[in-house]
């Protein structure tokens, strides 16, 4: 791996306390090329533009993916990610969809860790501060041809984050008219297209006051699947229940890790389909505990309301919140507080 240190840090000019989420970079990106055939010497290089052919494929057919995760700093200054493998797994089943080479574990796991290394200034400590890296490839052959690319671009960059929603009101519009994804599609792929698609309907949700829309079975709108960057979980009197993954449905990183903790916590755990009617009518029994959504940027957040064929629902907060369970389980694995039984946590 080639590696040229940036001179001029910007580190010094970067308010951590006012980030607004995914608009600072750090000081350098790393780098690998595609062409002939093969993945060419990966480099981290200083953080900078790129220039591409206005042909580049990707710019036409939105070949392209990317990964979310991030880096952890615990008190004593140690960087660590978490399951960063199921990143690059992920990262792969995307790319064979979308007709792109996969990218190799190694170069990705060195890459990661050598550029969290030398930018581990930028990962901070404490509750909700986290270093954002945004691994993703694109189609860079100059060519309108409608045909998958024969040139990529992997890159990875980082991003300093605070946990963003933190406000605690979080209502939801449940998917009625628009889909984010139908049976044989993209949806368990992390595509880029599959992200800009959503910008519109969950604009129209947030001028009626939701802050997301979960999505539902794209065939009858009554299955829920999943929000925009987040799994969903429902509790039923103690019963936990979320989507099975799918051909639709991203497998998030996240959900895998509170399934696995709330079994080992004697928590009951049914994955399998659920309608929207039977929430409501849970939400009527009294049943209905909490709904809560789970993603690496969130980690997991509280719904507190949501909105389907014009009504409004609203859950009431509760002492023994699962959420607020997992969430402290799986934070603490991250940063290095609790022990962590499933080797989940690796160090950078
Ligand atoms: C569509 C979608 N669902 C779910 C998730 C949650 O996945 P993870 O927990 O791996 O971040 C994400 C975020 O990456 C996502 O983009």
């Amino acid at each position: 791996m080639k590696i040229e240190i940036n001179k001029k840090t910007k580190i010094d000019r970067i308010d951590f306390n006012n980030l607004d989420f995914g608009e600072t970079f750090t000081d350098h990106m790393f780098v690998c090329d595609y062409s002939n055939g093969k993945w060419n010497t990966p480099e981290i290089i200083p953080y900078q533009s790129i220039s591409l052919d206005p042909s580049a494929s990707a710019l036409h057919y939105g070949q392209a993916v990317f990964e979310g995760m991030k880096a952890y700093k615990d008190v004593n200054g140690k960087v660590w990610m978490f399951r960063p493998k199921e990143n690059w797994l992920r990262l792969n089943k995307s790319c064979e969809r979308m007709m792109i080479p996969g990218f190799p574990e190694d170069y990705f796991m060195k890459g990661l860790k050598k550029l969290i290394s030398i930018d581990s200034e930028w990962v901070k400590p404490g509750d909700g501060n986290s270093l954002y890296l945004r691994p993703f490839i694109f189609a860079s052959q100059p060519s309108v041809q409608a045909s998958p690319s024969k040139e990529y671009k992997f890159m990875i960059i980082c991003s300093p984050a605070k946990s963003y929603y933190s406000n605690s009101v979080f209502n939801v519009l449940i998917a009625e008219k628009y889909s984010r994804a139908a049976d044989g599609g993209v949806g368990y792929a992390k595509a880029a297209g599959n992200y800009g698609a959503q910008f519109y309907p969950t604009s129209l949700a947030q001028e009626q006051g939701y802050q997301q829309v979960v999505w539902t079975d794209a065939n009858e709108h009554k299955f829920i699947e999943e929000a925009g960057t987040m799994n969903i979980f429902v509790r039923i009197g103690d019963t936990l229940v979320t989507a099975p993954t799918n051909n639709r449905i991203l497998d998030g990183i996240t959900r895998k890790s509170a399934i696995q903790i709330a079994k080992d916590m004697g928590i009951n755990v049914e994955i399998r389909s659920i309608t929207i009617d039977e929430i409501i009518e849970a939400l009527k029994n009294r049943m209905l505990k909490e709904i809560f959504g789970a993603g690496t940027a969130v980690v997991i957040i509280p719904i507190t309301g949501f909105g389907y064929q014009n009504t409004d629902y609203k859950l009431q907060s509760i002492k023994d919140s699962y959420a607020i369970r997992l969430k402290k389980a799986i934070t603490e694995i991250q940063y290095n507080i609790s022990e962590d039984p499933y080797n989940w946590r690796i160090e950078v």
